[in-house]
């Protein structure tokens, strides 16, 4: 799994700095291609030479002496298959939480577009300081994938949480990511994200709750996992993600045109988007005039996206639901002929529409249901995405 990769190892300023240099060492042993970034304190507890002297590359410590070497301000970040850093202090944790970019660690993995990891290292108070947790909670959620810290003694002597992880688990998580960072590769998935809007007049619309999030963290995710992707997204304030083929429509009828063009050569398609049911049966060309005190507004069916785009893709539906959710689900499942259908519970104040998180319940076609606790909309998308993986390798 690691060789020929290459691994860009990010080294910060904890006393647990000395261990990274075994996994710099066990990394160039597998075969990795390891490039060390060090912090200015990481300098200061180890001697570049010693990375170097192991993995027999450069060992980048500022932008400017990576200049020098002829290292480029985001060569690294453009040929890394990985990014993981190890000690990552709290210091190191919430500069990359706040896109902080003022040397070439950080640098590096504002501008990456590899997975990274994160091996968080340093004193009880600090890593459970709800600021520390915020800040991880955040690069978790942008797809970060966070292992440790480990319980056990720490430099100031006390015990508790906050020791860097043992080397191998560090390992583990590495080759697992890579291995997941493949795994979508040549899959062309369909995505759709946001809340269509039906239009009534020149100014009004007939709208919906959906912020985008849910359909933009599925396709940022499968994108990291080497999937080609094309994004049909409603309207949303959300900034389009990079590497993806994004297609703006606004109501139902341009999203069922949308979809089922980009279809015809995919291999999954996943129906986040919150689609109107009804639409105003005529459009007034003119903004309607306030008259009479009361007025009715004639509704028709829209088209059903996913009943009605039939191929052979793995279909994945949504279901946002205020009650009987599972029931609802199963039933949406079999009517709409999906393969999966992830079903979560509206009515929960940290879950569905415009909120970052999420907790859903998957249910599949064989009837298996798994409910997963509330976590990212990020997290939520990596485990759709491992079941449509699974798929992939049984395709419907
Ligand atoms: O609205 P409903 O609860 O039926 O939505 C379930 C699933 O069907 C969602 O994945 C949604 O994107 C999709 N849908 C659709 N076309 C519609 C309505 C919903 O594809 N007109």
């Amino acid at each position: 799994m690691l060789n020929d990769k290459t691994v860009v190892l990010g080294v910060s300023g904890s006393i647990a700095v000395y261990k990274a240099a075994d996994l710099a060492s066990k990394l160039t042993q597998a075969g990795a291609k390891v490039n060390v970034i060090m912090t200015e304190s990481a300098t200061r507890l180890v001697a570049p030479l010693t990375f170097h002297s192991l993995t027999d590359r450069p060992v980048v410590t500022s932008m400017w002496q990576a200049r020098e070497a002829g290292i480029g301000h985001i060569t690294l970040a453009d040929t890394a298959d990985i990014v993981v850093i190890a000690p990552a202090t709290a210091n190191t944790i919430a500069r990359l939480a706040a896109g902080i970019a003022d040397d070439m660690l950080t640098a590096t993995v504002l501008a990456t577009r590899a997975p990274v990891i994160i091996a968080p290292a340093m004193h009880t108070n600090m890593f459970r300081n709800q600021i520390t947790q915020d800040n991880l909670a955040r690069l978790r959620a942008r797809g970060f994938t966070i292992v440790g810290p480990a319980r056990g003694r720490l430099a100031s002597g006390a015990t508790g949480e906050g020791r860097l992880v043992e080397i191998g688990e560090i390992i583990d998580a590495i080759e697992k990511t890579l291995q997941k960072s493949a795994d979508l590769s040549g899959k062309r998935i369909v995505v759709t994200a946001g809340g269509t809007q039906e239009p009534i007049d020149p100014a009004r619309h007939i709208g919906n709750r959906s912020s985008g999030k849910m359909g933009f963290a599925l396709a940022e995710a499968a994108r990291d996992r080497g999937a080609e992707v094309t994004l049909i997204t409603a309207p949303s304030h959300l900034p389009e993600p990079g590497g993806v083929a994004v297609v703006r429509v606004t109501t139902a009828a341009e999203m069922k045109a949308a979809v089922a063009k980009a279809v015809k050569q995919a291999d999954a398609l996943i129906m986040a988007a919150a689609v109107a049911d009804y639409q105003p049966k005529s459009r007034a060309q003119a903004k309607i005039k306030k008259q009479s005190p009361e007025m009715t507004l004639e509704l028709v069916r829209t088209p059903d996206i996913l009943s009605e785009v039939t191929g052979s893709f793995i279909k994945v539906g949504f279901a946002a639901e205020s009650e009987d959710l599972v029931a609802n689900a199963q039933k949406k499942l079999k009517q709409k002929g999906l393969d999966l259908i992830v079903a979560n519970d509206i009515t929960e104040p940290e879950s569905g529409f415009g909120a970052d998180t999420n907790k859903v319940t998957m249910i599949d076609k064989e009837g298996n249901a798994e409910s997963l606790p509330l976590m990212s909309k990020r997290e939520v998308a990596e485990r759709i995405l491992d079941k449509v993986a699974g798929m992939g390798e049984n395709p419907p």
